[in-house]
C-alpha cells in the first residue's frame, strides 16, 4: 500500500493506492484564499499545506481503513512546482516515511497526471500521448514507458498556460476567478464565430506542437477596448465562446497532430481544463474522427491530487525501481 502526496501548488492531496487501485483520495485546496488575489500566491499555498497536510493524510489512512504502520511505501512529488509548497510535502513525506520505517518515492509531477488516468482506466495503454492542461501547465508527452523510460515531452506553453488565459481573458471580461468554469459557463450562450480570435503557433512552419496563450489574452483585451470605443455593448457570452472554441481548437488539434505524428493510438487528456465541455466535444469528436481512442479521468483525479502521486509510486514500487534517500531535495523546476 503506497501513500501518495501532492502540495505542488495549491493542493494539498494524499491518496492511498494498492497494486493499481484506489484506496482513499482525499484533496484539500487553498483555491479560495488565492481567489481575491487573481492567482495562487505561493505563501499562502505554502501555509496552508502546513495546516492541512496531518489532517489530510489521517483522513487518506481513514478511508483506507489502515495505521501508518501498515503502508509499504511513500511517494511525493518533488518537482516540478512553487518551491516553498514542494518543501512543506517533502518533509512531511520524509517525516511519515522514517517514522514508518518505508521507503520513501520522489515523483516528477507531470507523471502522476499520466498515471491518474490508470486509477480508474487500467494500465497505460503505452505508448501514448497525455495533453496536460491546467492553470500551471499545457504540455504535450510522449509516454512509451512510464516507469523505466523518461517521458519524452513532446512541445510545452512559450508564455501562458491554457488555464491561465482562461483566467486571465475571465478577468478582463468582468467573470469571477477561477475563470476556466466561469467562461465554460458565459460561452453556452455565445456564438463561437462571433469573433476570429487567432489560432496561435498553428500555421506550417510554426513549432507543430508548442503553444502560446497570451496572444489570445491581448486579442480579447483589443476587443474589449474597441467596443468600449464604440460605445457599444459588450457581449460576454460571445467573447466567452470564441475564446474557448480558440483555445480548444488549438488543443485538440496539436494534440492528434503529435497521435499522427508519432503513430499512436491512444490520447489521455487531463488538468483542470480538460473539464472544459468545448475542449471535450471537440477532442472526442476529432478522436473519432480519426481512430483514435480518448481517455479523460474525473474531474477530481484530473486536477492535482495525491492519488495519482501514489499510483506513480505503486508503479515504481512493482518495478522496483530504488528509492530515494532520505536527504532527497526538491526540485522547483524538475525536467522530464
Ligand atoms: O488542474 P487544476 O485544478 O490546477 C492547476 O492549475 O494545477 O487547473 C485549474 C485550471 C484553472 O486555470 C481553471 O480556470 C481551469 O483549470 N478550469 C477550466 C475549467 N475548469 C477549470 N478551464 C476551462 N473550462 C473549465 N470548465
Ligand atoms: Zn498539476
Amino acid at each position: 500500500m503506497v501513500l501518495g502526496i501532492e502540495s505542488s501548488c495549491d493542493e494539498t492531496g494524499a491518496g492511498i493506492v494498492q497494486d493499481g487501485r484506489l484506496l482513499a483520495h482525499v484533496v484539500a485546496s487553498s483555491m479560495d484564499e488565492h481567489a481575491r488575489f487573481g492567482g495562487v500566491v505561493p505563501e499562502i499555498a505554502s501555509r496552508a499545506h502546513l495546516q492541512a497536510f496531518v489532517p489530510v493524510v489521517r483522513e487518506a489512512l481513514s478511508q483506507a481503513g489502515i495505521r501508518l504502520g501498515q503502508l509499504d511505501a511513500v511517494a511525493v512529488t518533488t518537482g516540478p512546482g512553487l518551491s516553498g509548497a514542494l518543501q512543506v510535502g517533502l518533509a512531511g513525506a520524509k517525516t511519515l516515511a522514517y517514522t514508518a520505517g518505508v521507503p520513501l518515492y520522489g515523483v516528477h509531477h507531470l507523471a502522476g497526471h499520466v498515471a491518474a488516468d490508470t486509477l480508474e482506466h487500467g494500465p497505460l495503454p503505452e505508448p501514448c500521448v497525455v495533453l496536460i492542461v491546467s492553470g500551471g501547465h499545457t504540455s504535450l508527452l510522449l509516454v512509451r514507458d512510464l516507469v523505466r523510460e523518461p517521458i519524452l515531452h513532446l512541445g510545452d506553453t512559450l508564455d501562458d498556460a491554457a488555464g491561465e488565459c482562461f483566467d486571465k481573458v475571465a478577468r478582463i471580461l468582468g467573470l469571477p476567478y477561477p475563470g476556466g468554469p466561469a467562461i465554460d459557463g458565459a460561452a453556452r450562450t455565445g456564438n463561437p464565430d462571433a469573433i476570429a480570435f487567432p489560432r496561435p503557433l498553428t500555421k506550417g512552419g510554426d513549432d507543430p506542437y508548442a503553444f502560446s496563450f497570451s496572444g489570445l489574452k491581448t486579442a480579447a483585451a483589443r476587443w474589449v477596448e474597441q467596443h468600449r470605443l464604440r460605445g457599444e455593448e459588450l457581449l460576454i457570452a460571445d467573447g466567452a465562446a470564441a475564446l474557448q472554441e480558440a483555445v480548444a481548437d488549438v488543443l485538440t488539434r496539436k494534440a492528434l497532430r503529435a497521435c499522427r505524428d508519432h503513430d499512436v493510438r491512444t490520447l489521455i487528456v487531463v488538468g483542470g481544463v480538460a473539464a472544459n465541455s468545448r475542449v471535450r466535444a471537440l477532442a472526442e469528436q476529432r478522436c473519432a474522427a480519426a481512430g483514435i481512442e480518448l481517455r479523460v479521468p474525473s474531474m477530481t483525479l484530473c486536477t492535482d491530487n495525491g492519488a495519482m502521486i501514489a499510483a506513480v509510486g505503486d508503479l515504481l514500487v512493482r518495478s522496483g525501481a530504488e528509492p530515494a534517500p532520505l536527504d532527497v531535495s526538491i526540485d522547483p523546476s524538475a525536467p522530464l
